[in-house]
C-alpha cells in the first residue's frame, strides 16, 4: 500500500535528503549539485531514461510501467530565494544571502520519493515523466523547458503540477476549477519634466507630482474599469526622483506590477495602462516613457484534470481534507507555461506552519518535513489512476 503512512516510515530518510537540499540553496539556472543530486537519485532508482540539461539545470526521468499507455507529467522545481535564511535550524542554508524559502527543497524531495516507489512496482499502464525544473522563481524555467522542446520530447498527454501550501492545514490539499495563480506582468514608468528651484516651481515641470497622479489614476483602472468579480491588482512598487529638499527634479522612475486571472483582463489592463500615463503625463507637460514586461501567464487548471487531481488528492486524504472553493491567489507560477501547453492541474499541498510565521518567501519559513509523506502518496495515487494498469 502506498498510503501516507508507508511513505512515513520512510520520512527519516526522506526529511534528510530534503535537509540536504536545503542546507544548499541554488539559483534560478544555477541548480548544478540539486540536478546532480536529482539525476543520481533516479538513476538509482533505476528509472528508464535521465535527461540532464534541458533549460541548463532541468533533469526529467521517464519511467514505463509494465504495460503501454499514454505519458503524463509531475513536475517539481529546484531553485532558492536571494534571502538571507533567519531560521537558526541546524539544516539552515550554508550559502549566504539564499535560502529554500519557498518550500521547492520540499518539493523536489516528494517528487523523488514516489520516483522511487513507482519505480520500484511499475504497476501502472504507460509512462511517467518525472520533470524537474529549474528557475521557478521570475526567470521562467518552466517556459524555457517548454521552448526547448520539453514536451516534443516527452509527448505527455497531461501535466500536474503542486505547491506546498503555508496557509493550509497540515495533511489538506486544495484543488482549483480555472484559475489557480495569476498572470504577472511588469511596468516601467521614467517621466520626464524639467527640473527646477522647489520655491518656485512654476519655472519647471514637476515629475514627482505628476508620479503621484499616476500611481492614483493607475488604480482606477482597477477599481473603476475592472468588473469588481472579476480580479485584477496594479501596485506601483517603486518610485525613484530626486534627492535635495529644495529642488524639484528632472526625472521620475516607477516601477510595478500588473496581477490579473483572465487573459481578456490581462490584456485590457496591459493596453490601457500606456495611455493612462501618457495622458496624465501630457496634461502635466511631462514626457512618459511605459514599458511592459509580459511575465507569467495565469496558472489555469483544466476541469477534468482538476477533478482527478481532486479525486486523488481524496483518495489520500479523505474528501472532507481537499477544499474546492478556495479563491486563486495573486501570486504567480512559471508552471503555468506548461499549463498552457497541455491540459494538467496544480494543486496546494496543506503543509501549516503559517501560524508560526512560516510563510512562502520569509527568511523564517522551513518546508515541513510531515507533510512530505502526503506529496509523495498523492503523486503515487495520481498516476494509478490516470494510468491504470487494467
Ligand atoms: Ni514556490
Amino acid at each position: 500500500m502506498d498510503t501516507v503512512s508507508s511513505f512515513r516510515a520512510e520520512l527519516e530518510e526522506l526529511a534528510a535528503w530534503r535537509r540536504e537540499l536545503h542546507r544548499h540553496p541554488e539559483p534560478g539556472f544555477g541548480e548544478h549539485r540539486t540536478a546532480a543530486f536529482v539525476a543520481d537519485k533516479l538513476r538509482a532508482f533505476g528509472v528508464d531514461e535521465v535527461h540532464t540539461g534541458i533549460a541548463i539545470t532541468g533533469v526529467v526521468g521517464v519511467l514505463r510501467g509494465r504495460a503501454e499507455g499514454p505519458a503524463i507529467a509531475l513536475r517539481a522545481d529546484m531553485d532558492a530565494l536571494p534571502i538571507s535564511e533567519e531560521t537558526n535550524l541546524p539544516w539552515s542554508s550554508r550559502v549566504p544571502g539564499w535560502m529554500h524559502a519557498c518550500g521547492h527543497d520540499g518539493h523536489t524531495v516528494m517528487l523523488l520519493a514516489a520516483a522511487r516507489r513507482l519505480a520500484r512496482s511499475r504497476d501502472f499502464a504507460g509512462t511517467v515523466c518525472f520533470v524537474f525544473q529549474p528557475a521557478e522563481e521570475m526567470l521562467g524555467g518552466g517556459r524555457r523547458m517548454v521552448e526547448e522542446g520539453l514536451f516534443e520530447r516527452l509527448p505527455v498527454r497531461e501535466v500536474y503540477g503542486l505547491h506546498n501550501w503555508p496557509w493550509l492545514p497540515l495533511g489538506t490539499f486544495a484543488v482549483h476549477d480555472g484559475p489557480v495563480m495569476a498572470a504577472a506582468d511588469r511596468l516601467d514608468v521614467t517621466l520626464t519634466g524639467r527640473g527646477c528651484h522647489a520655491a518656485m516651481p512654476h519655472l519647471g515641470r514637476d515629475p514627482v507630482t505628476g508620479a503621484a497622479q499616476i500611481v492614483s489614476a493607475l488604480q482606477l483602472l482597477v477599481s473603476r474599469e475592472t468588473d469588481p468579480v472579476d480580479a485584477a491588482v496594479i501596485s506601483i512598487t517603486a518610485i525613484a526622483a530626486g534627492e535635495a529638499y529644495n529642488v524639484v527634479p528632472e526625472r521620475a522612475a516607477l516601477k510595478g506590477t500588473v496581477r490579473t486571472l483572465r487573459e481578456e483582463t490581462r490584456e485590457r489592463l496591459l493596453a490601457r495602462i500606456p495611455g493612462v500615463v501618457r495622458g496624465i503625463a501630457a496634461a502635466l507637460g511631462l514626457e512618459a516613457e511605459v514599458e511592459i514586461t509580459r511575465g507569467y501567464p495565469a496558472t489555469v487548471n483544466t476541469k477534468d484534470e482538476a477533478d482527478e487531481a481532486a479525486r486523488a488528492a481524496a483518495a489520500v486524504v479523505g474528501g472532507e481534507a481537499v477544499r474546492r472553493d478556495l479563491p486563486p491567489s495573486m501570486g504567480a507560477e512559471d508552471f503555468a507555461f506548461m499549463l498552457r501547453e497541455r491540459p494538467g492541474a496544480y494543486v496546494w499541498l496543506g503543509t501549516g506552519g503559517a501560524e508560526k510565521g512560516r510563510i512562502l518567501h520569509s527568511p523564517h519559513y522551513d518546508f515541513e518535513d510531515e507533510a512530505i509523506p502526503y506529496g509523495a502518496a498523492y503523486w503515487v495515487e495520481l498516476v494509478r489512476r490516470r494510468l491504470p494498469a487494467e
